[in-house]
């Protein structure tokens, strides 16, 4: 059976604007797809862990104790999906991607957050779909694609439909901050280059992109691969 892994960014998960409701519609996509396929998700701290880390930043926090309340916060939010999820899921959240792929196999989508210090989620996700040999990972954003620079704050951002691993990879350069977002992280812009994972990302609060994403189909996102 095909095997997806879905990088869930924290800010799709509780961005505060009727996540229970997201919630619900999220888990009954990812009840219909499971049928066909195996599930793990991955998923960020958003809000939450950028909180946290502001303030420990203030505080003088290590940058390893700031990802460390990071990867807690992503726990947080794993669980939160775990409840969504009901009996579809296992119920604990997995510490590390050795954990997560041992829950493989067992017909029930595994959720989990972050593992160690010194990358992302996004991270966890190329690791864990290398570790379960995943046809690919669905990086599931709050904007609707690459970008050259942050639409956000840049009108004249260029937009990607495709782009090369080493593309991915110059893009985002080598650094790992507590909190920092790129759109991948390097180590798993590593991993997926290395392992030759295709990403597609998308935004994740479209269903219907995100659907057409697990599934493979052609979306209106970013395609890393080649
Ligand atoms: P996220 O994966 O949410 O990072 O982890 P992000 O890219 O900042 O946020 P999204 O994608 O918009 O949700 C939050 C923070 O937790 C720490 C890092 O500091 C990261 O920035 N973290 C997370 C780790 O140190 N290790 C992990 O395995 C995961």
């Amino acid at each position: 059976m095909d095997r997806v892994v879905i990088s869930l960014g924290g800010s799709i998960i509780i961005p505060g604007d009727r996540d229970g409701e997201f919630l619900k519609r999220f888990a009954s996509l990812l009840r219909e797809l499971s049928k066909e396929r195996e599930l793990f998700v991955v998923c960020g701290g958003g809000k939450t862990a950028r909180t946290y880390i502001n303030i420990g930043r203030e505080l003088d926090g290590t940058e390893r104790q700031l990802d460390e309340m990071g990867i807690m916060a992503t726990r947080l939010n794993a669980r939160l999906l775990q409840l969504a999820l009901g009996d579809l899921a296992e119920q604990s959240v997995p510490c590390t991607v050795e954990e997560a792929a041992s829950q493989a196999g067992r017909g029930k989508i595994v959720v989990m957050g972050g593992t160690t210090p010194g990358h992302t989620t996004d991270g966890v996700s190329a690791s864990l779909a290398e570790s379960v040999g995943a046809t690919r990972i669905v990086n599931a954003t709050s904007v609707d694609a690459v970008y050259s620079a942050d639409p956000r704050k840049d009108s004249s951002a260029e937009r990607y439909e495709r782009l090369s691993f080493q593309q991915l990879k110059d893009l985002l350069g080598n650094e790992h901050g507590a909190g920092a977002s790129g759109v991948f992280d390097p180590m798993g812009a590593s991993i997926v280059m290395r392992c030759r994972i295709p990403v597609m990302v998308v935004a994740g609060r479209d269903l219907e992109e995100m659907s057409k994403a697990i599934q493979g189909l052609p979306i209106k996102g970013t395609v890393i691969d080649g």
